[in-house]
């Protein structure tokens, strides 16, 4: 039989993606919404949220950046800004009892589901219409954040893979080396989208001295990024590296939020985090000019979030465009393919 190609593409900004991936999923959603699949998490009761006025317990301007103290479940829905944000990226506690400055990280999983869908809900009350939600998990909880981003109406643009070198040993089951990174908006035909600003080398350029990509009159030899992310500065980041901030748990690579904050914002749009940490996603949103907000728990953490937001700042600013993922050497021109 004759291959059938599917000549069906979306091409914002002339990269392909096909139809059929972003559009299926609305009638999904309106599917979901309307059948009766219940997850644990539905079973406990839901966080109550006091209506209050809620202030920043640090904040500068240039550009504009607040870091609130508290259960992020109580400071979004009192944020000012409903409505008016453009990115979201959450790094919520994995409930893998991991000892935070405050926060208790291991709840019954009920508990821990319904926890994560209030948040999820509102992140998605502050998202502007042409918002985007990014979120990174593992795997015991990305299909339940799937499920609810996709019953709440959101669509999924990717589902990307952080990948990194350093699991810890284990011989019991494959070692972990990956954290999803869930990439989610409210309305797939307008979302704030450049691919141009991350872009790497193509594999055809990196390795492969391909002459065709290099003729190309736009961006020759480069590539959007794969949805499987890896490489220089994308490890863990622990050990004596240089952005490591100690007393924080599970600190994420600045070259990760680089490449999150600059497809999907715009210099002075604005950015929330609702898991502060270490402050990576505020010290990454300032130095590309972007404004944001952040919530932490614990006081201490904020503190220390802080020194590194506004003062220290990002330290490898640039890292993740321009790259290379290629696996595998440059070949020689003589060398046969
Ligand atoms: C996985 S860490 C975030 C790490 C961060 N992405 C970074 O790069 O440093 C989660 C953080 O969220 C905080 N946290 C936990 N529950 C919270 C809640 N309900 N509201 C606000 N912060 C919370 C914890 O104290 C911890 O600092």
């Amino acid at each position: 039989m004759p291959e059938k190609k599917n000549t069906e593409f979306d091409r914002p900004g002339g990269y392909a993606t096909p139809r059929g991936a972003i559009q299926v999923q609305a009638e999904a959603a309106r599917l979901l919404q309307a059948s009766d699949i219940r997850l644990l998490g539905d079973t406990a009761p839901g966080h109550e949220v006091a209506a209050t006025t809620v202030r920043p317990a640090y904040e500068t301007a240039d550009p504009d950046t607040r870091l609130y103290i508290g259960d992020c479940r109580d400071v979004l829905p009192n944020l000012p800004d409903r409505g008016a944000v453009d990115l979201v990226f959450a790094d919520p506690p994995f409930n893998w009892d991991v000892p935070y400055d405050e926060w208790s990280d291991g709840m019954p999983r009920s508990e821990y589901e319904r926890f994560t869908f209030d948040w999820l809900d509102a992140c998605i009350d502050v998202l502007s219409d042409r918002g985007a939600i990014w979120v990174n998990i593992p795997d015991d909880t990305a299909a339940e954040i799937v499920m609810h981003l996709k019953r709440r109406g959101l669509t999924m643009v990717n589902w990307c893979v952080w990948h990194f070198r350093f699991g810890q040993h284990r011989d019991s089951s494959f070692i972990m080396s990956k954290v999803h990174a869930l990439y989610f908006v409210k309305d797939p035909s307008n979302r704030i989208w450049n691919p141009d600003a991350v872009l790497e080398q193509s594999d055809r350029a990196a390795i492969y001295n391909d002459a065709r990509t290099q003729a190309k009159t736009n961006h020759a030899g480069m590539r959007v990024p794969m949805d499987v992310w890896y490489g220089p500065y994308w490890g863990r980041v622990q050990g004596n590296n240089k952005e490591r901030r100690h007393r924080h748990h599970n600190q994420i690579p600045e070259v990760y939020l680089e490449r999150v904050i600059l497809a999907c914002s715009n210099k002075g749009d604005l950015i929330v985090d609702p898991f502060c940490g270490s402050g990576t996603t505020s010290t990454v949103a300032r130095a590309w000019n972007r404004r944001s907000i952040t919530t932490e728990y614990g006081e201490g953490n904020a503190e220390s979030a802080w020194e590194r937001i506004a003062g220290i700042g990002m330290l490898r600013k640039g890292q993740s465009v321009g790259g290379t993922s290629a696996i595998g050497a440059k070949r020689s021109s003589r060398t046969k393919h």
